[in-house]
């Protein structure tokens, strides 16, 4: 039903042509254009299967039919493949990694998809202040590495680092596991370059850590997830290095034991607190499964319901171990609390920590295929949310049965009151969806939540908005939008319908 409406919004557009393919060719070189249409004179025509991996998401559950894909490598070239499209009014998909989890980077129908991947160069990085400029296309893992010897860390940090781009996260204002400590990329971008639908760049890139002279532009673009421009460059403060960083997993008796533990953290650890993560037995037991990380103690694990992950970021190693030996002494000492606790010794086991709560989305994905309901609620409701979805598909006969719901897990980042609700099927299914949606939308809206913390909206929850946003609201989403992009080319089916 979404794909139908998306597919809809998209076939108002051009197709691109062999003509369009010569066109681009007149400017970018043979290797930055991959395409199967017939007619295009170039060496190697490129099949399905060489397509497919810009079509397909990282889930497997939406699929594109694209047959032009672009590479550029500058912003004069993407500046000139914009103007022409908006001229010729087809479609562009701006995509980085594509490792988004709601369907935004990938074509509903067969736009263009404009992938940044060739712009991935360093632009300046200032070790003193630790401002960092850089093309959109860079990694963010290869981003992270090239400051690292100067003794900086990049501010955002997720499972997908290793795919995903700067200007990916910037256009999904992505969370992830640093939010806490370092705040969101609405904080931490200090400008942009970007360029439009109609082809103008707009060169924002600013390096200034003040700057009031009226409307703040570059934020619109952070989080409208390529349906307003196109994010070809990033400037973006990077925090110095820790000088100790340290982690503990905690089994917990059960979820109750949760907010407790949150609260105390707060206090005890204060200003050296840099992660609070949970994720439920389910999930833990996924990773653990998938070998994705190693199993804590099974004996003293027992039947622990929930975990957290605590993350510690100092300036004085002796210290900051000093406070975390103290802390974990006095929540191991209820035993009505905490089953048992890690607390890493050495960087290995910090990373092995780590893997039970990072690896999650991939054990899943491992697992089955995943419904991804990233929403933000109240924390005292993380379990209930969960509770309440896996008994509502039991009531629809949907959960353990063959073909059905093999498992709903619960993770998420608690510090940001951001659940990840994560039902895993043996197949994506109409049924599934239909007894998922819009259940879990009306639960998030009953407790005044949002249906998307930080994943995005894209093709996924266009039709979903209202849940979350007033009627005002939407509408002047639209007039944004229609500024920008009134020919409606900028990833049609996104974000809005
Ligand atoms: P893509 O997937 O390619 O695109 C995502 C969206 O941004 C699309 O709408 C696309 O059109 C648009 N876009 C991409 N590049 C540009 C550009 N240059 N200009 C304009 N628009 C653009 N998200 C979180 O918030 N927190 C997490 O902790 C987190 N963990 C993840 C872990 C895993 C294992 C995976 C697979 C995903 C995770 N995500 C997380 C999802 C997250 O949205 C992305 O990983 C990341 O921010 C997307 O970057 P990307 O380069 O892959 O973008
Ligand atoms: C995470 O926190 O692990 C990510 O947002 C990915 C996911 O939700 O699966
Ligand atoms: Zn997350």
């Amino acid at each position: 039903r979404l794909v139908f409406r998306a597919y809809a919004t998209a076939s108002r557009l051009t197709s691109p042509t062999s003509q369009d393919v010569a066109h681009f060719a007149g400017f970018l070189p043979e290797s930055s254009i991959i395409t199967s249409l017939e007619g295009s004179k170039f060496s190697k025509k490129a099949e399905s299967a060489d397509l497919e991996q810009y079509n397909a998401d990282w889930m497997g559950k939406y699929m594109g039919k694209s047959r032009v894909v672009l590479r550029p490598k500058t912003t004069e070239d993407v500046s000139k493949i914009m103007k022409h499209c908006w001229e010729r009014r087809i479609g562009v998909v701006p995509q980085g990694g594509n490792t988004g989890l709601v369907g935004g980077g990938v074509p509903v129908n067969d736009e263009v998809v404009l992938n940044l991947s060739a712009m991935n160069s360093v632009r300046s990085f200032d070790p003193v202040s630790g401002i960092l400029v850089a093309d959109a296309g860079c990694v963010l893992e290869v981003l992270s590495q090239e400051i690292a010897p100067h003794g900086y860390i990049m501010p955002v940090d997720l499972g997908a680092k290793g795919s995903c781009h700067i200007g990916g996260n910037v256009a999904t204002n992505a969370g992830g596991l640093r939010l806490l400590r370092y705040g969101s990329l609405h904080g931490t971008v200090l400008g942009l370059e970007v360029v439009l639908p109609d082809g103008t760049i707009i060169d924002q890139l600013s390096t200034l850590r003040k700057d009031n002279t009226g409307y703040d532009l570059k934020q619109l673009f952070i989080g409208a997830e390529g349906t307003l421009g196109v994010i070809t460059g990033v400037s973006i403060l990077t925090p110095p290095m820790p000088q100790s960083t340290n982690n503990i997993v905690l089994a917990l008796n059960s979820f109750e034991s949760v907010l407790p533990i949150f609260k105390k953290t707060r206090t005890q650890l204060s200003e050296i607190l840099s992660a609070f993560e949970y994720f439920d037995r389910n999930a833990y037991n996924l990773v653990v499964k998938h070998k994705l990380g190693k199993s804590l103690a099974e004996d003293e694990i027992g039947d622990a319901s929930a975990f957290v992950l605590i993350e510690t970021s100092g300036g004085n190693k002796e210290h900051d171990e000093a406070k975390l030996q103290d802390f974990l002494e006095e929540v191991m000492s209820d035993e009505s609390l905490v089953k048992t606790g890690v607390l890493a010794q050495a960087t290995e086991q910090f990373q092995q920590l780590w893997s039970l709560r990072e690896c999650i989305p991939e054990a899943v994905s491992k697992e089955g295929k995943a419904y991804k309901y990233d929403i933000s609620v109240p924390i005292t409701t993380f379990e209930e949310v969960v509770h309440k979805t896996r008994e509502q598909l039991k009531s629809k006969n949907l959960y353990k049965i063959p073909g059905g719901v093999k498992e709903v897990v619960g993770y998420g980042h608690i510090g940001d009151g951001n659940l990840h609700l994560n039902v895993v099927a043996e197949k994506y299914s109409p049924e599934v969806e239909g007894a998922l949606e819009p259940f879990i939308y009306e639960l998030v809206a009953s407790h005044r939540g949002s249906i998307s913390a930080e994943h995005g909206i894209g093709l996924m929850k266009a039709h979903a908005l209202q849940y979350s946003k007033s009627k005002e609201s939407i509408a002047l989403m639209k007039r944004i939008k229609h500024l920008f992009d009134e020919r409606g080319i900028m990833n049609p089916g996104k974000v809005l319908e």
